[in-house]
């Protein structure tokens, strides 16, 4: 499989060559980092000095190498929709600072009931903030970086990588020689989902808009149609599974395009209800399954190091890479997302924080 990168733009050229600007690691109390303290746009991020993140129990302390934008963040760094506010991340303002989930990065120091890692070790997965010098994580949020795998790629991987394995496998329950049908497999999900059922077996159609179906095809997808000029449920094709993780598609039109026992997987999808996002068309898909031949479900991914540890598998024997679309510097971060809110990243972006070579440990 191949890599994606787009072309280089000045910020991710200085990633590459020097060390994030603005690193204060030398004071051993503070860190540079993005801070948000109210909820809203990328406008609302700025690189700031704040004091280190103390390790849990069973937390680890990370040294990040490099971070990846996701959607998750998005959703957390907005406030949208409204209900994630009211499960605990915040009412006014976000109580986590420092955004950021996937991380890549060295394990510097562990909490007292940690068992499953040791300083120095490499690691990839989920932080509480990682878009910072060093971040927090739990023990279970983790899993052994590969060693074949460099730190931009693994960082933009948890996230992404484990919820298209849970969708196709866990969920969906995908069998070899099976056609799946990936909508939004551009995308951060989608590039992962695309290269994971071509290493299980299936066939794949991949479903994006018109700039991206090169980098659809490059991933491996045996079919691209573009969302712009082609109907995916025209009624030429049927598939045992469908991967619904772009476009919003209304629930029938889904099931025009399964086979009559096919599997509808419904992962997200963007501009939805204001306060409950995409969960309405979630619950309607779920209770209409039990009266209907197709399955139609939906899930919330498990962040635990069991599937970091099968993704990591597949990365490590080169079946998946990452799709990384740009990357960018610590104090970029906010272009970073931006490219997120104007849909334009390909694949995942990347926050080099500690560019190769520039590491304490390295
Ligand atoms: N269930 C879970 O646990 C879970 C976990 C992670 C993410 N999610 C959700 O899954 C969704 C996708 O996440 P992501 O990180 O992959 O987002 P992303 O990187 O922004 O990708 C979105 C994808 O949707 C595609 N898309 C947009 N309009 C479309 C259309 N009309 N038809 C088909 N595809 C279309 C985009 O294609 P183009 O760019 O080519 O237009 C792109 O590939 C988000 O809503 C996120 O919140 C859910």
């Amino acid at each position: 499989m191949m890599t994606t990168e787009n072309q280089a733009t000045p910020s991710s050229e200085a990633a590459a060559a020097a060390p994030s600007p603005g690193l204060s690691s030398a004071d051993p109390a503070t860190m540079s980092a993005i801070v948000q303290d109210r909820y809203g746009s990328a406008d609302v991020l700025r690189l700031d000095t704040v004091a280190r993140p103390v390790v849990g129990a069973d937390e680890v302390l990370v040294e990040v190498h490099a971070a990846g934008v996701d959607r998750g963040t998005w959703h957390l760094m907005t406030g949208l929709p409204y209900l994630i506010r009211l499960v605990g991340y915040g009412l006014t303002a976000p109580k986590q600072p420092i955004p950021g989930l996937d991380v890549a990065g060295r394990v510097i120091e562990i909490g007292a009931d940690v068992t499953r890692f040791a300083p120095g070790d490499e690691v990839f997965g989920i932080a509480n903030g990682s878009f910072a010098e060093f971040a927090t994580a739990s023990q279970d949020k983790l899993a052994p970086k590969p060693n074949n795998v460099d730190f931009d790629e693994a960082a933009v991987s948890a996230v992404s990588g484990i919820t298209a394995l849970q969708a196709l496998t866990d969920v969906g329950h995908l069998r070899s020689g099976q056609r799946v049908l990936v909508l939004g497999a551009s995308g951060g999900v989608g590039t992962f989902a695309v290269q994971l059922a071509k290493a299980l077996g299936a066939e794949v159609t991949g479903v994006a808009g018109t700039t991206k179906q090169e980098l659809v095809r490059s991933i491996g997808a045996d079919h691209v149609i573009d969302y712009t000029r082609s109907d995916f449920a025209d009624g030429r094709h049927r598939y045992d599974l469908i991967l619904d993780i772009g476009g919003r598609s209304a629930i029938s039109r889904l099931r025009r395009a399964l086979t009559p026992e096919g599997t509808l997987v419904i992962v997200g999808g963007e501009d939805g209800n204001r306060f409950t996002g995409g969960a309405g068309r979630q619950l309607r898909a779920m209770m209409l399954s039990p009266f209907v031949a197709q399955r139609l479900t939906t899930f919330v991914s498990t962040e635990h190091h069991s599937f970091m540890e099968r993704l990591a598998d597949h990365m490590g024997s080169g079946r998946v890479r990452a799709s990384i679309g740009q990357r960018f510097a610590l104090a970029d971060t906010a272009e970073a997302m931006r490219q997120m809110e104007q849909g334009r990243i390909a694949g995942k972006n990347a926050i080099i924080v500690r560019p190769p070579g520039t590491a304490a440990g390295s």
